[in-house]
């Protein structure tokens, strides 16, 4: 029975020299992720990453945040605990209610369910990015003007991906809206209030 070994032989490339090389090139372009660069150099030292904290910076909101966190930290708790960030809300903690939805390169993401480690080197929006009080963007202004919340804390959730959502289908109609936030739950049954912010969304088209 012949032997057999992970370790890469001569002239082969082990997948962290590889990424260790490809990644020092091609990390500015985006093709390498930091968490992977930062795995390799892990394993090339023989080790793993953690459970110490490691520096990492976090674009959030337009902004580079750096902070210090173990690898096990999830986004959610790393924006809220570590950056003050409170909109996103940690309710289920275990993605499946929605309330803690950000924007990672634009897309919704359940930040309770994302390492923030893995976040670095992407473009994070919370709710509080799409605007503030004084400076509403036309999802935030439907939930205002239709009441659609009571206690509120699916509402940054539903705000957050419901901006997502019209902004990729600008004319989208309302139950299409809707569908688009399947993935988001309120305990309360705001739901009536909710649809008339479709409506509005899909009237206006989206508030473009
Ligand atoms: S708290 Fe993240 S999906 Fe519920
Ligand atoms: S308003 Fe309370 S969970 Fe939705």
């Amino acid at each position: 029975m012949s032997e057999h070994s992970d370790s890469p032989g001569a002239g082969e490339l082990s997948r962290r020299g590889f990424l260790k090389g490809f990644g020092a090139g091609t990390a500015a372009a985006g093709l390498v992720s930091p968490l992977a660069l930062r795995e390799a150099e892990a394993a090339e030292r023989g080790g793993v990453l953690g459970p110490s904290p490691l520096p990492i910076t976090l674009k959030v909101n337009g902004k580079n945040r750096s902070l210090n966190v173990e690898p096990r930290v999830t986004l959610l708790d790393a924006l809220r605990n570590r950056l003050d960030l409170t909109g996103p809300k940690k309710v289920c903690d275990r993605g499946t209610c929605g309330a803690c939805t950000v924007l990672v390169d634009g897309q919704p993401v359940y930040s309770c369910s994302m390492l923030a480690v893995e976040a670095e080197g992407r473009t994070i929006t919370t709710i509080e990015g799409l605007g503030s009080p004084d400076k509403m963007n036309a999802v935030q202004k439907a939930f205002v003007k239709h009441d659609a919340q009571q206690c509120g804390f699916c509402t940054p959730g539903f705000v957050t991906a419901a901006s997502a959502f019209v902004r990729k289908n600008p004319t989208a109609s309302a139950d299409e809206i809707c569908q688009g936030l399947g993935g988001n739950l309120c305990r309360c049954g705001t739901y009536a209030g909710m649809l008339m912010v479709a409506a509005d969304l899909a009237k206006s088209k989206g508030g473009a």
